[in-house]
């Protein structure tokens, strides 16, 4: 299998490395806009694979050619947060971005399955779908995965456990708005509920909502590459290995849960051909007003995109 990686900014060669260091596909490809970049970080990934024991042969350009074919193409383009910012203020510039690589990209790979990282995502995951022309299923978005990871990680500090026993999950758009359900969230299968006060559950929620506001304002420099990576990295391998892992991800709704033409997190399977199974889930009055506050603002976010 081949994969691109479209952007070689922080995620999209944190995202490489992963994949050169697992040796999880043959071919990789890198690409960027920035002379060299790509070139040299994948020849420095390259030169690993020696002592890493890994037959990944990854490649640098700054053209699409070399990534003819592709089976995956990953989009990580485009500018990142700085302090102060929502993932909306980057929308003019990141739909151009994500609209000419989409372009380029399925050119050249028109079999492709695209999985779009941009922000704002749902709102890219969007634009990625109208500009391809794909079918919805091989077209997804990557952010549950990484907004529930933050979510785990948290609950496994609060409680002092193995963030390996924290099963949860975070629904919505990827914004301030997302949805994470302390109903569905399991430590070794007990429910966090009955765990933690819901003062205590509350503080977790919040927390996990500003996550990628609360690395950006460390950072100052740019957002969240480690934990965007290894979600990343989760989906992909689902796809190379056909694992049809059920994982939140951004996916077109045409009627689930209500909701029409628009990308929203929700349960999805994942598998060889993308997107196999949206999962609809019976929710509150309370929770389904938290899902249609997220996808409202998803909603305006997508008003705004002119093709
Ligand atoms: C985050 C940004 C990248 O959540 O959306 O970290």
């Amino acid at each position: 299998m081949k994969i691109t990686v479209i952007g070689a900014g922080h995620v999209g060669a944190t995202l490489a490395q992963r994949i050169v260091d697992n040796d999880l596909v043959k071919d990789l490809v890198l690409v960027d806009i920035v002379e060299g970049i790509p070139q040299g970080k994948a020849l420095d990934m390259w030169e690993s694979t020696p002592v890493l024991g890994s037959d990944c042969r990854v490649i640098g350009t700054n053209s699409y050619e070399e990534t003819k074919d592709s089976d995956i193409v990953v989009i990580t383009a485009g500018l990142p947060r700085k302090p102060g910012m929502s993932r909306e203020d980057l929308l003019a510039k990141n739909v151009e971005i994500v609209k000419s690589v989409t372009k380029q990209a399925v050119e050249f790979s028109p079999n492709a399955i695209l999985v779009v990282v941009s922000n704002p995502l749902d709102a890219m995951a969007w634009t990625a779908l109208k500009v391809s022309g794909f079918e919805p299923h091989r077209v997804f978005g990557m952010a549950g995965v990484l907004d529930t990871a933050r979510y785990r990680s948290f609950i496994a500090l609060e409680l002092n456990v193995s963030t390996k026993d924290i099963q949860a999950l975070v629904l919505g758009g990827h914004g301030d708005s997302m949805v994470p359900l302390p109903r569905y969230t399991m430590v070794g299968g007990i429910p966090l509920t009955e765990l933690l006060p819901q003062d205590r559950i509350d503080a977790i929620v919040e927390r996990t909502r500003k996550g990628g506001g609360e690395i950006v304002s460390l950072l100052k420099t740019g957002s969240a590459y480690y934990a965007t990576s290894a979600a990343i990295y989760e989906m992909v391998e689902s796809i190379v290995k056909d694992k049809k892992r059920l994982l939140p991800g951004s996916a077109y709704l045409q009627g689930e849960y209500g909701f029409h033409d628009i990308y929203l997190g929700v349960p999805i399977k994942i598998g060889r051909t993308g997107v196999e199974k949206i999962f609809e889930l019976r929710l509150t009055e309370e929770e389904k007003n938290a899902l249609a506050r997220s996808a409202g603002d998803v909603k305006r976010t997508i008003e705004k995109i002119k093709l």
